[in-house]
């Protein structure tokens, strides 16, 4: 398609239509919502919504289709629609949330999982994922964690890169090939307590060096969409936000892709107190570099007023349409609108077999064994099984952004644990809800009843996938009253319990880690959790998750994280309380965490050592490498994930006390050894410094080598240049 020709034959309306994405609803000829309604309140009529160039909220081959010719029914030069979605983590077959993918630290398999959940929305007639969110988050308060890959920079990039070549393949020419769109730029994940849609105050230097990277990754890997985020980033928001969207992304990082608005942020710049009206917000919006309005139709009523004001400029408005129409191009639409959408595909791959062990597969590699004192895996010649708590035959346990995935697609624990041991006797009572804050047992006896005769007993507690997600944050993290005291009376009747936890974010786990003898976090596991719970508890399958985002010892200490700074006035026995005065310490809880970014237990062992540097001296023309031995030291086959991490111990600004920087998963055999050797770059060690620069500087530096961000070997270089 002759992009430049269409776009010099269309009206200006079919180019603010171009740039206006709205709802399915309002292209449904049958909608249950009254066509009307919607409309008035976006102030424009029904003709007018018709010409817009995008929609989101659909479900399916067959909508799509009957969408798509109502759309090209009304379209003057037949432009196709684009169809979005939110593909996070799975489309019908759904594996574990982001935060729980970051704890598998395996690029190859986030970049598989996306690739399957990708094909599966193609066939559905997605032609966008709103897909990765690469919000680096520190803050378990804020409902949004369980969309991020995490609180590290480096892991996020890599992970979010992989995301991203899952989805749009090598060119989006791929049959199944579907747009990647980055969110949300930026820093979205730093919102002030922790509340969503609060401000992000932060400086240039913290944005630039900690938040941005992972967002700059995924342009590297080609993505070829962002949306600003709904927040203010020193005060203004994202969506009008110059320094973000054209200073760093369009000139620095020579972004030439979509940016599209989130939900109505265009007119949130009204509440935010920025823009004086719906025509003050196109125009902020448009001259800060957007191109598409999502779910508000401002630029659509108000741009002809702002070009004959001279406020906006015919070249910005066909500077974003151009974007929009090569994206249809290169996408096929314009020789084909519905593209891959097949309902016989849907049929054939929507939860199929190979779909579903990759789920399951995924669920096991992203659980995190936080602790176990000798009692998993259990036996599978168990004879009885007790599986208690709220989340033994929940299924829903596909997470909050699970966009076709459905509830009762869900394995649950109850069910995975029976068909693994069909001739176990297995039963099973919820003992209290997963409200928030309950109190009631009403089950409490039979569930002690159950615990006292069983052989092993599994706890299914934690938090409901609805209580975590956007505009789910929460002020306190512990499990609730009900679940705490459930937990009590089920493990002083039987010692052989493991308890399974359900989550969205890092919980305050700390009073359960005190009674109980084993945990597995297995976040929201999605369509096959229940199948990959039963395969780890019964040691089918090794654990080998490590957290990507740190388990706070109290909700007090958020935001934690551990590439923390040092402070002048450091506590020497961070996992202790009531350290000497006057330094950083808390007076009521430690410093340290309940579980340090990287941990996760193994049902094997493993050994570190012959930690060996290339060199002493580190040069721009002399990269590092740095080489140690891992060695399976226990009786099970494992995987094991290596870590490395650096401390610049003098800059020109203060420096982490850790940062990752690169890692390694390996699978060893019993008595198995592998040599790993990382390699370090000029540019490993390159931070924005106190001139703003962004640079290596000489000294001495300390690397790290282990297992997780605690246990740690240790040795030092210099960086000469
Ligand atoms: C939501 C979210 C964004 C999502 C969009 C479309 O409000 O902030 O992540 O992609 O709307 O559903």
């Amino acid at each position: 398609m002759d992009i430049r020709k269409l776009l010099a034959d269309m009206t200006l309306e079919e180019k603010l239509g171009q740039l206006t994405q709205l709802n399915a609803i309002f292209f449904k000829k049958d909608n249950t919502v009254d066509i009307t309604g919607p409309v008035s309140r976006l102030g424009i009529a029904e003709e007018e919504a018709l010409l817009s160039g995008s929609t989101l909220n659909f479900i399916g081959a067959k909508d799509m289709k009957e969408i798509q010719d109502i759309a090209l029914a009304h379209q003057p030069h037949k432009i196709p629609l684009l169809f979005m979605q939110d593909v996070i983590h799975g489309y019908r077959t759904i594996y574990p949330i982001p935060l729980g993918m970051g704890c598998t630290f395996d690029e190859e398999l986030v970049e598989e999982c996306a690739r399957m959940s990708g094909k599966e929305a193609a066939v559905s007639g997605v032609h966008v994922t709103f897909s990765p969110m690469l919000d680096l988050v520190r803050d378990a308060r804020w409902g949004r964690v369980m969309e991020s890959t995490g609180e590290d920079p480096h892991l996020n990039g890599r992970l979010g890169a992989a995301f991203v070549r899952g989805y749009q393949g090598d060119d989006l020419t791929g049959k199944y090939d579907i747009a990647a769109c980055v969110k949300h730029f930026a820093a979205y994940g730093a919102p002030e307590a922790g509340r969503d849609y609060n401000a992000v105050e932060m400086s240039e230097h913290t944005l630039r060096e900690t938040y941005l990277p992972g967002y700059r990754a995924c342009i590297d890997a080609g993505v070829e969409m962002i949306m600003p985020s709904f927040n203010t980033v020193g005060g203004v928001p994202s969506t009008c936000n110059r320094l973000l969207l054209d200073r760093i992304l369009r000139k620095e990082w020579q972004f030439d892709g979509i940016v599209i608005s989130d939900y109505n942020a265009y007119r949130e710049m009204i509440k935010h107190g920025v823009a004086e009206d719906d025509k003050h917000a196109a125009e902020l919006a448009i001259n800060a570099g957007c191109d598409i309005e999502m779910m508000s139709a401002t630029t659509y009523l108000h741009a002809k007023e702002l070009l004959d004001e001279g406020k906006i400029t015919m070249e910005q408005i066909d500077r974003a349409v151009l974007r929009v129409l090569d994206l249809k191009d290169r996408l096929g639409l314009f020789e084909n609108p519905y593209r891959a959408a097949s309902e016989d595909e849907e049929k054939a791959l929507h939860l199929c077999p190979a779909h579903r062990d990759l789920a399951c597969r995924a669920a096991e590699e992203a659980s995190v064994l936080l602790k176990n004192e000798g009692v998993l895996p259990f036996d599978k010649s168990v004879r009885k099984v007790a599986v208690i708590g709220p989340f033994a035959k929940e299924q829903g346990i596909k997470g909050f952004w699970a966009c076709a995935g459905r509830d009762e697609d869900c394995v649950t624990v109850l069910s995975g644990i029976r068909a693994l041991l069909p001739d176990a006797e297995v039963a099973t009572v919820r003992g209290c809800s997963w409200e928030l804050g309950e109190t009631e047992v009403p089950d409490l006896e039979e569930a002690i009843e159950l615990s006292s005769e069983a052989d092993a007993v599994v706890l299914c507690l934690g938090e409901y996938q609805q209580h975590t997600g956007e505009g789910n944050s929460r002020a306190t993290l512990t499990l609730s009253p009900a679940q705490m005291k459930l937990a009590e009376a089920v493990i002083k009747h039987n010692k052989n319990t493991a308890a399974v936890i359900f989550g969205g974010r890092p919980l305050v786990l700390t009073d359960l880690a005190q009674i109980v003898p084993a945990m597995l976090y297995v976040w929201q596991p999605g369509t096959e959790g229940g199948n990959a719970v039963a395969n780890l508890l019964f040691g089918e399958v090794n654990p080998s998750g490590k957290l990507s985002m740190t388990f706070p010892y109290a909700e007090g200490q958020c935001p934690i994280y551990y590439s923390h700074m040092h402070t002048g006035r450091p506590v020497k026995r961070p996992k202790t309380v009531y350290e000497g005065g006057y330094s950083s310490r808390y007076l009521d809880v430690p410093v340290a965490p309940l579980y340090a970014f990287g941990h996760g237990l193994s049902y094997t062992t493993y050994a570190y050592d012959q930690l060996i540097l290339s060199d002493e001296v580190m040069t721009p023309a002399a990269p590092l490498e740095i080489g140690v031995t891992v060695t399976n030291t226990g009786t099970r086959a494992g995987k094991e994930t290596v870590q490395l991490y650096i401390r610049d111990k003098v800059a020109s600004v203060a420096r982490p006390v850790l940062e990752l920087k690169d890692f390694a998963k390996l699978e060893l055999a019993p008595g198995e050894s592998a040599a790993v050797i990382f390699t370090l770059t000029e540019e490993d060690l390159a931070f924005h410094t106190a001139d703003g620069t962004f640079a290596a500087e000489r000294g001495e530096f300390e690397v790290f080598v282990g297992p997780n961000s605690e246990e740690l070997l240790q040795a030092t270089f210099r960086f000469e240049k």
